[in-house]
């Protein structure tokens, strides 16, 4: 009979319990290379998700031009730069109404869970959770305009 587990490791004494197994731990976002790769990496999900892939890529006629946009637009949201100028409650009022104003609450949902999800996957610490504060703050934010919007 092989007796392999204790009451304070049933690994058994040879094998570390799975406590004791310490993930490396990530780094937070520290500069625009790192805003580079979040945006990067979180487009690349957007683009292949069932339901905002298509949107997108029907939109998006100049994906770098729009890559490089979205790293300005988080690098000045992260890190107070003026990177970015523009006005996303427009574009986004514009592309609601190229979709026959058909932007749900669904949409957001979706977009904040992948937002979510590349972060947890790349970065931890204080800066990656304003990263997911703040998005979910504008997602609440931009569809109540984009339904203002629609009313006039
Ligand atoms: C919190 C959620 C979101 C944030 C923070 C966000 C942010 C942005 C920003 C900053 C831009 C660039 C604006 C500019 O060109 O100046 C943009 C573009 C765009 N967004 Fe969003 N977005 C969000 C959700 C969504 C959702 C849910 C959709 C689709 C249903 C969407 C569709 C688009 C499209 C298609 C463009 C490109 C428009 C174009 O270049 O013609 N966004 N977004």
């Amino acid at each position: 009979m092989v007796v392999r587990g204790t009451a304070r490791n049933p690994a058994g004494p040879g094998l570390k319990s799975l406590n004791a197994i310490q993930m490396p731990k990530k780094k937070d976002i520290q500069k625009r290379e790192d805003v580079g790769l979040l945006v990067r990496r979180f487009y690349g999900k957007i683009r292949a998700d069932q339901v905002l892939g298509p949107i997108f890529n029907s939109m998006v006629t100049d994906w770098e031009a729009h890559l490089e946009r979205l790293t300005d637009f988080w690098e000045s949201q992260l890190f107070l730069k003026r990177t970015y100028i523009g006005n996303p409650l427009a574009v986004h009022q514009q592309v609601d109404d190229r979709m026959d104003q058909g932007i749900r609450p669904e949409h957001f949902g979706l977009w904040l869970n992948l937002w979510f999800a590349t972060l947890d996957e790349l970065f931890e610490g204080e800066v990656a959770w304003i990263a997911k504060n703040r998005a979910q703050k504008m997602s609440t934010m931009l569809y109540l305009k984009i339904f203002e919007h629609r009313k006039k």
